[in-house]
């Protein structure tokens, strides 16, 4: 799975170039594994573009609030994102957790409304440099992950991104990501659920480290930020995999 997170990026003249320029650069069988994450006010217009151009791609959302409130002004819930086309969701991102402060506890909330709404989940778990530095990344990964105990998921991917990693031009090396991916599958395998579908790895990956990555045995799709923002580099990514 490649996953195209855009962020706060994009404009709807950005949106039609790049799943056109994805639809001439990927046949439909590539195309369906690539998962297109907009900022949730262009999922509609995403929706319809590739159901009227019959493309091949899914969407997910960015972000989704807990439905354990009535009504939440400026919430968007995910029976909303899956009118929207959303099939997928991401949860927990270190940019959600860090400058948003999203915590466990909401953070299990947001997982309770994706599997009430049956959206597959991208759970999004990663180290600081400092606990790198520590020595302390599997300890806190097993943290973070503790939540996935708590709630029923019909199908979700745990994305390992480094806070280092992200956006900082910086991939961790593969002997790093092949290690704590084989530790995330061994905690997450010892939950017993079967709705878990691997680990993706993410955190500044472009089309000169894709290769590599996936050739690792545990990485099992790409979560890609700014290398995703050109239609043309995020299908470099999706053809390195051949
Ligand atoms: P990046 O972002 O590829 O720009 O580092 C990845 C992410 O944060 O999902």
């Amino acid at each position: 799975m490649f996953i195209a997170n855009w962020k706060m990026n994009g404009s709807q003249s950005m949106l039609l170039d790049w799943l056109k320029g994805v639809d001439k650069t990927l046949d439909k069988s590539l195309q369906k594994n690539c998962l297109l994450c907009p900022p949730v006010c262009f999922l509609s217009e995403a929706s319809n573009l590739i159901s009227k151009s019959n493309l091949n791609i899914s969407l997910g959302a960015q972000n989704i609030d807990p439905n354990c409130f009535s009504s939440l002004t400026g919430g968007i819930d995910g029976a909303m994102l899956k009118s929207f086309g959303s099939e997928f969701v991401i949860i927990g991102h270190s940019e959600r957790r860090e400058v948003f402060k999203e915590k466990d506890s909401l953070l299990l909330e947001k997982l309770k409304s994706a599997s009430k709404n049956e959206l597959k989940v991208i759970f999004c778990i990663g180290e600081s440099l400092k606990d790198k530095q520590e020595n302390q990344t599997e300890k806190v990964l097993k943290q973070q992950l503790q939540i996935i105990k708590k709630v029923d998921l019909n199908e979700f991917m745990i994305a390992y991104e480094p806070i280092w990693a992200i956006g900082s031009g910086e991939t961790a090396n593969i002997d790093y990501i092949d290690k704590v991916h084989r530790g995330i599958i061994d905690e997450v395998s010892s939950y017993q659920k079967e709705g878990f579908k691997g680990v993706s790895y993410g955190g500044s990956v472009d089309s000169t480290s894709s290769k590599d990555i996936l050739s690792i045995k545990g990485v099992k799709g790409l979560l890609i930020g700014g290398a995703s923002l050109q239609y043309q580099e995020f299908c470099n990514i999706v053809l390195s995999n051949h």
